[in-house]
């Protein structure tokens, strides 16, 4: 695909996205040749800086960039850092948008960008509606010369209250179509691989519904803990900072129906009625039955002692925002009728993965001896991070007298594939993007669709009576609780990497 010329504003150019992943996509694809050949960047933020401090910082001193620059030719780099400029917008992102527009004018007619421009906004979430009317007033989102795109971050809002009001807001001054929500599970190769496995084959859908699935489960974990983000953090918690965004975002691609085709609209249409589709749960029983919370507790991991959650930097020494998150539930259409989903997402946990395990049912005639055993039913297991790959567990004969059931593993690692370049997450999003194609970003009934089902949870845990907020020490699977949830139905799986 053709990627125009144009123009990327990033407000919130001093944060830490900025440096961390952003500026190192945008050298990805210059080292690919993917940029379009007139392209320039504009950092905007509060802070005091020149085009060369700017430059300095994201790209020439990035602790991030830098190892990567040491074996390339100066000019070569000269070439990438040449492209970023930035504008100081000011105490609070509020005045200064004449300048700005000065600024954007000057450099589309220097470097021919067209009048396409890209809008990111990775400033803190509350002023996003703020920075979107002020660019609407000096009509800077106005398409009579060239596009406009705004991309949001994350999170999107708090609440499904705020998540709608912030729909409105933007959509006041962009419409639907120029908005791009950012939700970097999408740009993972294995997230969309999950369509490819279920749509591009024969041999999974046909089983892939309540006749042969007993139960789906996920697991997201991390074995970091808050690290720097404890103020953040404290204000937003497991569920909001993992599950209603990333978490379900896997959720809806397991559970859509197949669309007519790959366009946007065709995949993005059955995601929300996949999101739509889970039953929310209603009354304090349920979500005291299938809602689990706990927070880490002070530990020591290979000989090192390691803060609890409310030890740590910015968070409340009485915090009750959970680290851990494990959620029961189930989606009631034709499809899937009573097969349970689990779901858990935590940090501090014995190592990080990301994984979904499809448990099939057991076959329905048991011939062989050991064969109906639950852990030798067949499992689809699509581990998503790291070891990216898909393992499927089956049944084989024991070699020897009689018919003694074994498990074994057809084993598929991405590694194995010819040399090709993985884009990373932001790198491929960026660049879809750039090229107007929004099918893997999250539009605003999808992002509206994952509250409705998590707002309830929240509101429980925040208000409701005899809410559980249990603790596991930093380092193990969480609280021995959380298997009082799967209890019956199987155990966690937890892989070892
Ligand atoms: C972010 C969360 O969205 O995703 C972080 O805010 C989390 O808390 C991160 O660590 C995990 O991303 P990944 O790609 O490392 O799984």
């Amino acid at each position: 695909k053709k990627t125009a010329n144009q123009l990327l504003v990033i407000f919130g150019a001093s944060g830490d996205l900025t440096a961390r992943k952003l500026v190192p996509s945008l050298f990805n694809l210059y080292i690919a040749r993917q940029l379009p050949e007139n392209f320039v960047v504009l950092g905007a933020s509060r802070s005091d800086m020149t085009d060369k401090d700017f430059r300095n910082r994201v790209v020439l001193e990035s602790k991030y960039l830098k190892p990567r620059l040491e074996d390339l030719k100066e000019n070569y780099i000269q070439g990438f850092s040449d492209k970023f400029f930035y504008e100081d917008l000011g105490g609070d992102y509020d005045t200064h948008y004449d300048r700005l527009r000065k600024r954007v004018e000057d450099l589309n007619n220097k470097y021919h960008t067209e009048g396409n421009i890209i809008y990111y906004l990775s400033t803190p979430p509350t002023l996003y509606e703020t920075i979107a009317s002020r660019l609407a007033e000096v009509e800077l989102n106005k398409e009579n010369l060239g596009w406009k795109r705004l991309i949001v971050e994350k999170p999107f809002g708090y609440s499904l209250d705020t998540a709608k009001a912030l729909n409105n807001g933007l959509q006041k001054y962009f419409s639907e179509s120029q908005i791009y929500r950012i939700d970097h599970y999408l740009g993972k190769e294995t997230v969309q691989n999950l369509l490819v496995t279920r749509f591009a084959n024969t041999i999974f859908e046909p089983l892939w519904n309540r006749n042969y699935i007993h139960h789906v489960e996920i697991t997201n974990a991390e074995s970091v803990g808050v690290e720097k983000r404890g103020g953040y953090y404290d204000k937003s918690g497991a569920l909001r900072d993992m599950f209603q965004n990333h978490l379900l975002q896997i959720v809806s691609l397991i559970v859509m129906e197949p669309p007519i085709g790959d366009e946007p609209e065709e995949i993005r249409n059955e995601k929300v009625k996949a999101l739509k589709s889970l039953r929310i749960m209603k009354n304090d029983k349920e979500l005291h039955d299938n809602t689990i919370r706990a927070q880490y507790m002070d530990s020591t991991i290979n000989g090192e002692k390691v803060k609890g959650y409310r030890q740590e930097e910015g968070v409340d020494k009485n915090s009750t925002t959970e680290t851990y998150a494990a959620i029961k539930f189930f989606v009631d259409n034709w499809r899937w009728k009573d097969v349970p989903f689990y779901v858990r997402t935590a940090k501090r946990m014995p190592t990080k993965v990301t994984e979904v395990v499809i448990h099939f049912k057991s076959p329905h005639h048991h011939i062989f001896q050991n064969s109906g055993v639950n852990n030798k039913d067949n499992k689809l297991i699509i581990r998503i991070q790291p070891d990216e790959g898909i393992l499927m567990k089956f049944g084989v004969k024991v070699p020897g007298q009689g018919f003694k059931v074994e498990r074994a593993n057809l084993d598929f690692y991405y590694s194995s594939l010819a040399q090709t370049h993985v884009m990373e997450a932001y790198e491929r999003l960026l660049l879809d993007c750039m090229q107007g194609d929004a099918t893997l970003y999250a539009r605003a009934d999808e992002v509206e669709a994952a509250w409705e089902f998590v707002d309830p949870i929240l509101k429980y845990w925040e208000t409701g009576d005899d809410v559980r907020m249990y603790g596991y020490a930093a380092g193990v699977w969480g609280p021995e609780n959380a298997d009082e949830l799967i209890e019956g139905i199987g155990y966690w799986r937890n892989p070892s990497s």
